[in-house]
């Protein structure tokens, strides 16, 4: 079994009951946020990209709890120089963690952090996750590419995580394209109306990808599902 809970914007919680794993702890700042840095206990930290609004709160949880920073291998040296725990990874790796696997998959997007924003943090990317006998694809920050059919292909993804918000990833749209691509059995947008400029209508995503075989979950900032 496995419990899936949403704090917003693309930060995801999920547990077996036995590990606990955040992915994209963007808390602090995040208007849509249901809980704060400082409440979370976690195991592992799935970072897609120096971005403030997915790398969030890593370094801090980190350092607290000594949950480790799973990330791709400029970010992962990024966080360790900041006094967090990581794990160097690279797109297209995987690695058998003790809670599971995780495999890297590409991101089409930039990758950035530190005070200015400037500081380079390698490729972006999604990641796949099998943890509690389910697989997980949060696709992280990107635009529509063709090679989500290889995910789709390669995995049989339980429950996608698919950006919907335009300008910065995917819209609407093109979401609707991935998933067809991907084929999970469960869809849930993400990154979308956290500010005005990302602002899209889920019941639209949901509504187009009626009778194509996806259940579509819209979860408000706290729910949950279970898998
Ligand atoms: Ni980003
Ligand atoms: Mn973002």
């Amino acid at each position: 079994m496995l419990k899936v809970t949403f704090y917003g914007h693309s930060c995801v919680f999920v547990t077996d009951g036995r590990y606990k794993i955040i992915i994209d702890p963007f808390l602090t700042n995040n208007p849509l946020a249901p809980v704060k840095a400082a409440d979370i206990d976690v195991d592992y930290i799935l970072a897609t990209h120096g971005h403030g609004d997915h790398l969030g709160d890593a370094i801090e949880i980190s350092r607290r709890t000594n949950a480790t920073i799973i990330a791709p291998n400029e970010l992962a040296n990024w966080v360790s120089q900041r006094g967090a725990l990581a794990h160097n990874m690279h797109i297209g790796g995987g690695y058998d963690f003790e809670f599971g696997r995780v495999k890297l998959t590409i991101a089409h997007h930039g990758s950035s952090a530190g005070e200015t924003g400037l500081e380079y943090t390698g490729n972006p990317c999604g990641f796949v996750v099998t943890v509690g006998g389910k697989t997980i694809y949060h696709a992280g920050d990107t635009g529509l590419f063709l090679d989500m059919k290889l995910i789709g292909e390669l995995n049989k993804i339980d429950l996608m995580f698919a950006p919907i918000g335009d300008n910065f990833t995917m819209g609407v749209d093109d979401a609707v394209k991935a998933v067809e691509f991907v084929k999970p059995g469960v869809v849930v947008p993400i990154h979308y109306n956290t500010w005005e400029i990302i602002k899209a209508d889920p019941e639209a995503f949901k509504k187009k990808l009626d009778g194509k075989g996806v259940k579509v979950k819209i979860l408000k900032p706290g729910e949950s599902l279970e898998l």
